[in-house]
């Protein structure tokens, strides 16, 4: 990883959870590892009236509960509080905005010194579009000579439909060139999904086999075992359908069945992903009602204690008809997939916390020996391990050992806990690290955004109106419905359940 040149970043939304318990605590990871700018500062901004010492107090609360450095010493910890700063204004006015590069411009020439500055909003995304006008409004957009620059990034949800994803980067772009425009999703900063590129494009064995003659399917699931966590008001308004699958879920299986880009740099891979999101085949009214289903957990016990259901958590309506689950079978008509299903769910309150993507190759054309089960219960399947326990998994048959020649499954597997020598970073530390170092290959670009929303926005809009597509409900713990199996039409094939017994043991499954 390299050292940035100097610079500052400026966080608006500064008092919030995410710039506590995840912002500041990753970048002093980074300051631990000598990672960051020479010269640097961050400036915090917000409405709450905090002076920069209790900004600092509360940013080593979160430094000393969140950081994977929390055991620096203090005199370290301080080191780097004393490069953070606080300014107190309403973001929503546009007037505010004079006070607000004066103070920037006067904290950079006694910090940096470098006039570049990286804007992150961690705000409630109703400002996504404001703070970027106000900031064109202001001059703050650029530093007006060509040494120095300034970048967006933009925390997730981008837009909740077509419309409004397209109308704000419409909006974002009348002040910000989409080169300086990050749009974050977490899940790309992960190693393991970095590593999904490097297992197909550095590995002779697994590319040749990557394509409709040789993979049956390709299956994905994120599970998470908490429930909403109290976040009834925002997850009313989202759903899993936009708070998970038209982003992370779709960017992952972007990476899967994207074609090798040319070189690697940001727009080489970022224009292969755009194809597969252009080539979903798009999801007819039949496809909606027959190709996905969506749930909603009920109460339940879970190791022994009473879960409630999401129509019981507080901020949810009664009647709530917003999803907790979904899961959806859909096809990538291009040259390399034509024919191949994508299955792909997640859902809250599941069993465990994991996200996997399993690569189920095709049978054998011919069944020689004799306890082979027949269809693809006995494939092979390759499980890349994005969370937790990261990792890979090949799975082949392999002779029971004496008479006869009975075969059984046996998995051959590596886990990124053995690199125990080698640090690996968590996601927002490396892409806070990639957009100090103009490095976008690892955030999403607009058009990308928006070909997902088009996938997506049919099933939003046919769900809105149409009553009679069912919700079905789970029992909190469970896998979700038990109906999202009947996606599979192949007879012996369902989901993979990589921790069907744990139902209440809250362990981390196995690889
Ligand atoms: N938390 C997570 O794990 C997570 C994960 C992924 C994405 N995100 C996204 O990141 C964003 C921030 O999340 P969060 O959990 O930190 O939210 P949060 O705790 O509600 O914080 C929101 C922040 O925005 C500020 N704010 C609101 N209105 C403002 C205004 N008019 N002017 C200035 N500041 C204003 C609030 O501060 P004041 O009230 O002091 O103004 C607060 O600092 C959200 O869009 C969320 O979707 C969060």
């Amino acid at each position: 990883m390299r050292k940035p040149e100097n610079q500052l970043t400026v966080i608006f939304g500064a008092s919030g959870d995410l710039t506590k318990r995840k912002l500041i605590p990753d970048l002093f990871d980074l300051f631990v590892q000598n990672l960051l700018p020479d010269k640097y500062a961050v400036i915090g901004v917000s409405r709450t009236n905090y002076s920069n010492e209790i900004f600092r107090d509360i940013m080593k609360e979160g430094i000393k509960s969140f950081s994977r450095s929390k055991n620096s010493p203090d005199e370290m910890i301080d080191e780097f509080l004393r490069k953070l700063f606080y300014i107190s204004i309403n973001t929503s006015n546009p007037d505010e905005y004079d006070y607000l590069k004066t103070e920037i411009d006067k904290i950079d020439k006694i910090t940096s010194n470098s006039g570049n500055y990286i804007f992150y909003l961690s705000t409630p995304p109703a400002l996504y579009g404001i703070i970027p006008e106000n900031l064109g409004l202001s001059g703050l957009n650029t530093s007006g000579n060509e040494k120095s620059w300034r970048r967006l990034i933009i925390e997730k949800p981008f837009g909740y439909d077509l419309k409004s994803a397209q109308e704000l980067n419409h909006s974002i772009k009348k002040h910000f060139a989409e080169e300086q425009i990050y749009r974050i999703d977490h899940f790309l900063g992960k190693e393991t999904v970095q590593n999904l590129l490097v297992t197909r494009f550095s590995n002779g064995i697994f590319e040749p086999l990557w394509n409709r003659n040789y993979i049956n399917h390709i299956e994905i699931t994120s599970a998470e075992s908490v429930g909403i966590e109290g976040r009834g008001g925002y997850y009313e308004g989202s759903g899993a359908l936009r708070d998970m699958l038209q982003n992370h879920l779709l960017q992952l299986a972007g990476l899967v069945a994207m074609e090798p880009p040319a070189n690697f740099d940001p727009d080489s891979i970022r224009n292969e992903t755009i194809k597969v999101f252009q080539s979903l085949r798009p999801l007819s009214d039949e496809d909606i009602r027959n190709n996905i289903i969506r749930g909603q957990y009920l109460s339940s016990h879970i190791k022994g204690n009473k879960v409630p259901g999401y129509r019981e958590e507080t901020g949810v309506s009664p009647d709530s008809r917003t999803e907790t689950f979904v899961a959806m079978k859909f096809f990538v008509d291009n040259w390399r997939w034509g024919g191949v299903p994508f299955y792909i769910r997640t859902g809250k309150r599941m069993p465990t916390r994991v996200t996997e993507i399993v690569v189920h190759f095709k049978a054998t054309p011919h069944k020689l020996f004799m306890n082979m089960s027949s269809g693809c219960s006995s494939c092979n399947q390759l499980v890349i391990r994005i969370q937790p326990d990261e990792g890979i998994l090949l799975k082949f048959g392999m002779k029971v050992p004496g008479g006869g020649f009975n075969v059984q499954t046996v998995n051959m597997e590596f886990h990124y806990s053995d690199l125990s020598h080698e640090y690996m970073p968590s996601a927002y530390e490396r892409l806070l690290l990639d957009c100090m170092n103009a490095d976008s290959t690892l955030y999403i670009r607009g058009d990308a955004v928006e070909a997902c929303w088009k996938f997506v926005d049919p099933v939003v809009a046919a769900w809105k109106n149409d009553n009679s597509i069912k919700m079905y409900g789970y029992p909190a713990g469970s896998w979700g419905p038990e109906t999202a199996d009947s996606l599979f039409d192949i007879a012996g094939i369902t989901w993979r359940y990589p921790c069907k017994n744990l139902a209440d043991n809250d362990l981390y499954c196995e690889l």
